[in-house]
């Protein structure tokens, strides 16, 4: 399979000054002052890739609902929603005096308690596949516990992933996000874990067929229900129930990631809104309610291969799966009080709605300033195509799925997908860098209107030192 060109993802080092990073940098001496700081000690200045920003990122003092402070005294609209874990908003008063209370009752027991119970028990009632549940603390420790126990239950070791799908950060699932598609291991991941990896197109069943068909050394498929890196390269409506198919008839596991899509499509997560139930899924980020909490849930039988009795019965090794901060409390009752509002209230379909109309009026910005670019989005977020090929395309194109990930993650000049943010953060908006973002229920209209008039001003401002024709 060829890698995708270029084989690893740009950095735009190269960051020219000009009259928008000048003023950038004007708007942010503080934020300056402490990336310098921080880049004395953070490779990059940084702690999660995702918060690369040239010359320098914002540093945040707080948040309140949908908006957040830097240093300097800017207020945002916040796009990042606590990297798509804040579906109600920054200090939802339901969960902050949930875990301001746990706090006074203590923040780690190291035993079990009630509030990990319902923890799970809110979870299963909203997730279909949801059997069983063992908790642990990010997605990738989620996504990582799944491949474990898909390979213990079935004995194979070899497990199907799809170009461009995240899974975290860990060495099975690394290689074939943003390179590697071609199944070499990325700097720093064994070879053989690298060979256990099969890579493959999304949307083409027949490909997977022909493997599925071919061995019976595959354990399991894991991909994102809603298509790769948050539904920005959508999948086509038949490949999820064909994949179910396929699994089903030669008894290999189907895997949902549904560490964004989990109550963000629906209440009941992906496997709800499609109508497809996974053998196992994978949740993080909104169901601790923001705390660092995740969770691998799904059928009985599977799940039990972390039973002491069940394997002893069984005359199996069981699989070990500890972690010190399991399910520990303040990330319990956290995700109680979300999950709560998230079963009992239409938060999920106020997020979707909020989407989809700034996706409109973002597309009608676009077309009366006369750019190719293109929002779309289906699950209470929204991307925008930046059209690098000026390709005709539209919306409703897009989400039916028709475009791979060549197309919808073409390679787009770096220093204009920066300068797109910085102009954006100079209007009071931060959004996310592919471009596009998660959006949440705390969003209003007026940061709806902020937003579309940012994307406006920041198009004029590109147009004036050519970054855009
Ligand atoms: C679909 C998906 N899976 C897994 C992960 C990894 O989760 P975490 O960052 O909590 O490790 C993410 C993170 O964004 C994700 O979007």
């Amino acid at each position: 399979m060829a890698p995708m060109n270029p084989p690893y993802p740009a950095c735009p080092l190269d960051l020219e000054d000009s009259p928008l990073v000048d003023a950038y940098r004007r708007q942010t001496p503080q934020s300056a002052k402490l990336a310098k700081r921080a880049r004395q000690i953070f490779p990059s200045g940084i702690t999660h890739d995702a918060r690369h920003i040239q010359p320098h990122g914002i540093f945040v003092t707080h948040a309140h609902g949908s908006r957040k402070w830097d240093v300097d005294g800017n207020q945002y609209v916040d796009y990042s929603g606590g990297h798509g874990a804040l579906l109600l908003g920054h200090n939802h008063p339901a969960v902050t005096q949930a875990v301001l209370a746990q706090v006074g009752r203590g923040i780690h027991f190291g035993a079990s308690h009630e509030s990990e119970i319902q923890w799970a028990e809110i979870i299963q009632q909203l997730i279909p596949c949801a059997q069983g549940v063992r908790f642990n603390n990010s997605g990738t420790e989620a996504t990582m516990l799944a491949l474990r126990l898909a390979r213990a239950f079935t004995g194979q070791e070899n497990i199907i992933r799809f170009h461009g799908h995240f899974h975290g950060w860990h060495d099975y699932v690394i290689g074939g996000f943003n390179a590697h598609h071609d199944g070499t291991p990325p700097r720093g991941v064994p070879q053989g874990t690298a060979k256990t990896m099969i890579h493959l197109p999304p949307n083409d069943l027949d490909a997977v067929a022909s493997i599925l068909n071919a061995s019976s050394d595959v354990a399991a498929m894991i991909l994102e229900p809603t298509g790769s890196t948050w539904g920005q390269v959508p999948l086509q409506p038949e490949f999820l129930a064909g994949l179910r198919k396929l699994a089903t008839e030669t008894g290999t596991l189907l895997i949902f990631d549904e560490v964004i899509s989990g109550f963000r499509c629906s209440k009941g997560g992906a496997q709800e809104a499609y109508g497809v139930t996974p053998d196992m899924a994978t949740l993080g980020k909104i169901v601790s309610g923001g705390m660092p909490g995740a969770a691998v849930v799904g059928r009985r039988d599977i799940l039990a291969g972390m039973d002491f009795r069940h394997m002893a019965a069984d005359g199996r090794e069981k699989i070990f799966h500890m972690g010190t901060f399991n399910a520990v409390p303040t990330a319990c009752v956290a995700g109680i009080a979300a999950l709560k509002i998230v079963r009992d209230t239409d938060v999920c379909q106020q997020a979707i709605d909020y989407g989809n109309t700034l996706i409109e009026e973002l597309n009608d910005l676009f077309t009366t300033v006369g750019v190719c670019w293109i929002a779309y989005g289906t699950f209470g977020g929204f991307h925008v195509f930046l059209n690098p090929n000026q390709i005709t395309t539209c919306r409703a194109e897009i989400e039916s799925g028709i475009h791979d990930y060549q197309t919808l993650k073409a390679p787009v000049n770096p220093s204009l997908m920066m300068k797109l943010r910085l102009g954006m953060l100079l209007h009071g908006v931060d959004i996310q860098g592919w471009p596009g973002a998660p959006v949440s229920a705390a969003h209003t209209n007026r940061d709806r209107r902020q937003t579309v008039d940012a994307f406006g001003k920041t198009i004029q401002l590109l147009r004036k030192e050519q970054a855009l024709a």
